[in-house]
């Protein structure tokens, strides 16, 4: 079997189009006989949906943010551990819908919580396992909104206003600057399948000269 163990994030602001990118990315890894595991956060495991479930719950209401991002990192912790770490241990390219710069964006910079408490709890919770490449979907809220109201219930997260969202995304922005060497930002404004290419271009750059015999 092929042996990658490379692990792939997708982050962007609510409705920039993660999840529809990732299903296409999936199909093209399977005809080329890629090993693959998708994972989603929060959720992924049974412990994960079930925190998924309250913290999406509009009826949840107000939390403190460091409650909800003990929360998202407890979820973090069980997928990292029962199911990221030992795809990569067989060589299997992971592509996870969210990861630990979704908190570092939406309960730190959005969030007011400082950055260094979000850092450390999540280097527990991960144990310090980072991305290799991370796809940044980047669309302005407002745009992510239409799209996002569109037919669709908000969760607890989506219902907050634009500014926070105006922020999510601007914190977005800062770490892919931070961090050019793991970021690649794309324009999720254009046409789904002009995303999928440039996707499949930086994923396909990424991956070549990786496969170990
Ligand atoms: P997501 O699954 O992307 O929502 P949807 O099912 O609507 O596509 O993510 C759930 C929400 O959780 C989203 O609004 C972003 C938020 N979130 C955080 O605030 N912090 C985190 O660490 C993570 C992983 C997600």
């Amino acid at each position: 079997m092929m042996k990658l163990s490379v692990f792939i994030t997708f982050e962007g602001v609510d409705g920039s189009g993660k999840t529809s990118q990732i299903s296409l990315l999936r199909e093209y890894l399977k005809g080329r006989g890629i090993p693959f595991c998708l994972t989603r956060e929060p959720g992924g495991t049974a412990i994960g949906e079930r925190i998924r479930a309250i913290l999406l719950d509009p009826e949840v209401g107000d939390v403190h943010m460091l409650t909800e991002m003990l929360l998202y990192a407890a979820s973090r912790a069980e997928l990292v551990h029962s199911v990221i770490m030992p795809a990569l241990k067989q060589g299997k390219v992971v592509l996870s819908e969210r990861y630990v710069d979704s908190s570092l964006a939406y309960q730190a910079c959005a969030g007011g919580l400082s950055e260094d408490y979000v850092l450390c709890v999540n280097r527990i919770a991960t144990s310090g396992l980072l991305p290799d490449l991370t796809i940044l979907l980047d669309l302005d809220p407002e745009t992510a909104t239409c799209e996002r109201l569109a037919g669709k219930k908000c969760d607890r997260i989506e219902e907050r206003d634009i500014e926070y969202h105006r922020s999510v995304r601007s914190g977005y922005l800062k770490m892919a600057a931070a961090y050019p060497d793991r970021f690649r930002v794309i324009d999720a404004s254009k046409g789904i399948l002009e995303v999928h290419d440039e996707i499949i271009s930086v994923v396909s750059d990424f991956l070549k000269g990786r496969v170990e015999p």
